[in-house]
């Protein structure tokens, strides 16, 4: 039976947004809320302040990004100099950790002992080869709730040859068959789709290879809406504290009309 669903949110831009959705089928779960580069929206991306805002805004798992500094040290950085986020074009791989610290660049080790407990994911997305020995010793026995991720398949080739106890998502722009069997052929367990790219066709595909489908970066609160109703695992958001004060509100409503 149909439900008609009125969801109010309160958005950061200051304007309520009403969302009116004819579902035919009831929700009783909701995608995972991925943080990318942290709850980037509101707080510098990719540093330590962004993270615990993830936690604070109920987010369920953290995307960063990894590099290596000069001194051999796992960073967390998008980009592969401070130009952008710091206007100051030191390369991260020239540039020791205690100089990146001075811009608020933090390490891996920072960053799990700062999130490990409180979110449940925790996805490393490896923007260049990181050598598989720092990575197992940075992340050390406790792996739960680790996944690794990269965009390079040689990448992921490498590092899960190295490293097989680590899981692995696929990273595409790609929502294609030949995507679902890279996935495969790299013994990934999941991949995770540009969130334009994430079809019904491509999430039905995926699914029934065994992959579950998460989606970056989506902040819009309607696609969000149209890709948790679509099963999509999970959602790498800017905004983790909008996407869930949506999930719970229509997990209310949901739970309501079933009385
Ligand atoms: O890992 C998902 C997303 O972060 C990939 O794109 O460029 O933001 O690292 P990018
Ligand atoms: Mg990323």
């Amino acid at each position: 039976m149909g439900i008609v669903t009125l969801v109010s949110i309160f958005t950061s831009a200051g304007k309520w947004l009403t969302l009116h959705t004819m579902r035919r089928v009831q929700r009783t779960s909701a995608p995972l809320i991925i943080a990318h580069r942290g709850a980037s929206a509101d707080a510098p991306e990719n540093t330590l302040a962004a993270f615990r805002l993830a936690i604070a805004q109920g987010a369920d798992g953290l995307e960063c990004d990894l590099r290596m500094s000069a001194d051999g040290v796992i960073v967390i950085s998008h980009d592969d100099s401070l130009r952008r986020t710091h206007e100051h074009p030191v390369c991260i791989a020239e540039a020791t950790t205690a100089e990146l610290a001075g811009y608020g660049v933090p390490t891996l080790a920072e960053t799990l002992a700062t999130v490990r407990g409180k979110l449940p994911l925790i996805n490393l997305e490896l923007k260049e080869p990181i050598p598989p020995d720092t990575l197992a010793a940075t992340i050390g026995a406790d792996v739960d709730g680790i996944i690794l991720s990269s965009f390079d398949i040689e990448i992921i080739r490498a590092t899960r040859d190295a490293l097989p106890q680590l899981p692995f998502w696929l990273l595409t722009r790609h929502g294609t068959n030949v995507a679902i069997a890279q996935a495969q052929e790299l013994g990934c367990i999941g991949i995770h789709v540009w969130h334009r790219a994430a079809t019904p066709r491509f999430i039905a595909h995926s699914g029934r290879a065994g992959f579950p489908v998460y989606v970056w970066t989506l902040d819009d609160l309607r696609r969000a809406d149209i890709l948790a109703g679509r099963g999509v695992a999970g959602i790498t958001t800017n905004t983790p504290g909008q996407l869930r004060m949506l999930f719970t509100a229509i997990l209310r409503e949901s739970r309501n009309d079933r009385g």
